[in-house]
């Protein structure tokens, strides 16, 4: 999503296309449809499937533990295929590793995310720097299966695992005076090729913001893993936000420092190109980016001779759930 004048950044040729695939992991089937949270999810019984992973290292004894307990959640259309491990893990954009969508799987390997910890502070009775382990919750972990959408027009469906955000908050009792929460990514120059390139328009630490209503809202996800196993780097580990209506970039990865605020924080993307990225970025099919369309999308995996083009629903087809956090606003205003 790096300034790439002409358009989009991603590339067909980019794309492996992989046959779509089926079997969840036992683990998680024995824990489907166990409990629902408040939100109107459809967890129903032919809902998408993901084939396992298989590599036990990929399993960790703090995600095994936390594994029987897992409840489950589709946020999709019954219609809908969750996009294979491979694509996912492999097509990804984590600027700190470089601009390439190759270039995360290559190199983010080398960050380390053990010990891990996270400095909570701001507008909070409890501010901190709390070990990875102490922010899981103790009721264990949902997965939940939502629309991840880039702002450069390519989607995919993901299983993650993880817990709401709103749970992390609440546990560190917020100050009424807090309205905005801002989060920070690790910063390790030495293990992150992007990060010490000339060439990059980030001034890091990468940062990202919510309204503190969007952060409490249930849809709001902190992962910790994904298809039934622990968060590859590349995709943000060990804790990374997903807030499935918005575009990808506000969905931070490996997550240092979680703010609560009286201020808008000003973003990372914000900073860069502020007409062409706001602070809000909900997924909009009527508000175009200036230099191209939002208004379909390229579901991945897709073939360069058969590309999967769908329709861009209004935040990322989650209205019901959230519309009501922007009643009253200018939408095109306040992109
Ligand atoms: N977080 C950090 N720290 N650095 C990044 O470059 N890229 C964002 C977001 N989070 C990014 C980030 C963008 S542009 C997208 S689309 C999603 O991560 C991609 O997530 P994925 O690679 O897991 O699909």
């Amino acid at each position: 999503m790096l300034i790439h004048l002409g358009g989009p950044s991603c590339r067909e040729s980019e794309v492996t296309p992989e046959s779509i695939y089926f079997r969840r992991r036992d683990l998680l089937r024995a824990g489907a449809g166990l409990a629902l949270g408040a939100i109107a999810a459809r967890a129903h019984a032919g809902a998408p499937s993901y084939e396992a992973d298989g590599r036990a290292a990929a399993v960790p004894p703090w995600l095994q533990a936390r594994l029987g307990s897992v409840r489950w959640q589709a946020v999709v259309a019954e219609n809908e295929s969750i996009t294979p491990f491979g694509d996912a893990s492999g097509y990804n954009n984590f600027y700190e590793f470089g601009p390439d969508k190759d270039d995360p799987a290559r190199h983010a390997g080398k960050m380390k995310t053990e010990p891990w910890s996270v400095v909570v502070d701001g507008e909070v009775g409890r501010p901190g720097r709390f070990a990875f382990e102490d922010l899981l919750p103790r009721r264990g972990l949902e997965e939940r299966i939502y629309r991840l959408r880039c702002v450069e027009a390519w989607s995919m469906v993901i299983p993650w695992l993880g817990f709401p955000l709103a749970e992390l908050i609440k546990r560190f009792e917020p100050l009424s005076s807090a309205r905005y929460v801002r989060f920070e990514t690790l910063l390790a120059p030495q293990d992150m090729p992007g990060v010490r390139s000339s060439f990059s328009l980030i001034d890091w630490p990468y940062v990202e913001g919510l309204r503190i209503d969007e952060a409490m809202h249930p849809l709001t996800f902190l992962a910790v893993g994904m298809y039934g196993r622990e968060l590859p780097n590349q995709n943000g580990a060990p804790l990374r936000l997903v807030v499935p209506w918005k575009y990808g970039f506000k969905s931070i990865k490996s997550i240092v420092r979680i703010s609560l605020e009286r201020d808008q924080p000003r973003t990372s993307w914000q900073s860069i190109a502020p007409s062409e990225y706001g602070f809000y970025a909900n997924v909009n099919p009527e508000v175009s980016h200036p230099r191209w369309s939002q208004a379909k999308e390229r579901r991945l995996p897709s073939g360069l001779f058969s590309p999967d083009i769908r329709e861009t629903r209004l935040f990322n087809g989650y209205e019901s759930e959230v519309a009501d956090l922007y009643r009253g606003m200018d939408l095109r205003r306040d992109y």
